[in-house]
């Protein structure tokens, strides 16, 4: 495989691919020759390219995994899709739901195989939730809930390209985080997101940018002069759902809650049974019922049901976490890829395919547009992009 982009999460598909044993990591593509070998020496990668074109053209690169900011994304894909090459590319797809849509006809039309990484799909307990789910454990879903909370971006001296509408994309953080709680809600449930109604806010409209070409995501820019920008995209959200399945539901998404890291939780309600997952306790899945105790199910390959158990490494008490999750997705995708499958026919639940990222993308594009039109009803896949 050859990465593109190689940040702070470019690192994590590197370490999850290695961890497979059967994948070569043959190449990293970075923005100039100089970053690129400093990033291959520093994960021990042997080609270094300074610009994704090269990589791309490397004939001994069969897989490219693109991890860039999210406005790279059409080129980089389209340029391995035009030379055959499988990719496997970090959400979101694409920063509009035209430009997901052309990316997975052109996918399509190449034959190779084409994911993206939701890598919460990953996790043993949420396989167990969609098991639990799938076979009717909690009855019919009516209700669907939950948050992705995240502090990082609360100071104004805090700074992302997420917040630049021509890098990161007219939405921040719906597109960035809430894409991954919409898909997890949809995957656990079996149900879709039809329907969206969206109050979006930006909390901290004025923002010290750090002059500094590039500062890695999660990193904090230290003392780099500073110039005041503007910013209009969302950092807090607030939106209510409905699903095909007719489950209602609400999701709340924000980067500036001082105190939640990474605080991604979802609960079901059915109507003989709820459960709710927190990414932060990931190896506990609690269950709620009416007329018995509530329980905590621990993350226990034995106690898992059949299709969650090959999602969970180790032995009951062992906790397992975010980089084996997404090492679990990589398994699922390239399991795939080394079959020699192609695009068509049944993915294992943890690959996501272009297919996702594209019905993540109207998703964001029907919250913009609910948003701009006054925090009305907006039907998915309807959205006018802006
Ligand atoms: N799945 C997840 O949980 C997850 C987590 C973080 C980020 N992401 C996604 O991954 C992507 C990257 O995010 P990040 O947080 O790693 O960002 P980042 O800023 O840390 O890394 C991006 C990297 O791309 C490089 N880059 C910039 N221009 C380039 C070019 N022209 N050619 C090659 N490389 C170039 C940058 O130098 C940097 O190293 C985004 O699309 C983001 O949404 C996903």
């Amino acid at each position: 495989m050859g990465l593109v982009g190689p940040g702070f999460v470019g690192a994590h598909h590197i370490d999850a691919v290695r961890r497979l044993g059967f994948v070569d990591v043959v190449a990293i593509a970075a923005s100039s020759d100089a970053s690129a070998r400093r990033k291959a020496d520093a994960l021990g990668v042997p080609r270094a390219y300074g610009s994704f074109e090269a990589l791309i053209a490397d004939p001994d690169v069969h897989v490219v995994h693109n991890t860039t900011p999210n406005y790279l994304h059409v080129p980089v894909i389209l340029a391995a899709l035009g030379r055959g090459k499988h990719v496997i590319s970090d959400k979101p797809l694409a920063i509009t739901a035209a430009d997901a849509r052309m990316l997975l006809d052109a996918a399509t039309r190449a034959g190779v195989v084409h994911a993206v990484t939701f890598n919460y799909r990953g996790n043993p307990l949420v396989q167990q939730a969609r098991e639990m789910i799938a076979a009717g454990e909690l009855g019919p879903v009516h209700f669907v809930h939950g948050a992705y909370l995240q502090d990082w971006l609360l100071e104004a001296t805090d700074f992302s390209w997420r917040l630049e509408p021509d890098k990161g994309g007219e939405s921040s953080a719906v597109g960035d985080i809430g894409s991954h709680w919409c898909d997890l809600a949809q995957h656990v449930t079996g149900q879709r997101i039809v329907e969206v109604l969206a109050d979006l806010t930006t909390v901290v409209e004025t923002r010290l940018k750090p002059s500094a070409a590039s500062v890695d995501a999660f990193a904090r820019s230290g003392d780099a002069a500073r110039e005041p920008v503007q910013v209009r995209s969302e950092d807090l959200a607030t939106i209510l759902l409905r699903f095909d399945g007719g489950a209602k539901g609400t999701v709340s998404i924000g980067q500036v809650c001082a105190g939640h890291k990474n605080g991604l939780w979802f609960e079901a309600n059915g109507r003989r049974a709820s459960l709710r997952w927190e990414q932060e306790k990931q190896n506990e899945l609690w269950i709620g019922r009416r007329d018995a105790a509530n329980s905590v199910l621990a993350k226990d390959p034995s106690l898992l049901a059949p299709g969650a158990r090959r999602y969970a490494h180790l032995p009951g008490g062992h906790q397992e976490g975010w980089a084996d999750a997404f090492c679990n997705v990589m398994r699922d995708i390239y399991g795939v890829i080394a079959a020699g499958h192609g695009p068509g026919g049944a993915h294992p639940p943890a690959f996501a395919t272009f297919e996702d990222g594209y019905h993540s993308a109207c998703i964001v594009d029907a919250i913009l547009d609910s948003h701009r039109r006054g925090a009305v009803w907006t039907r998915v896949g309807e959205a006018v992009t802006a």
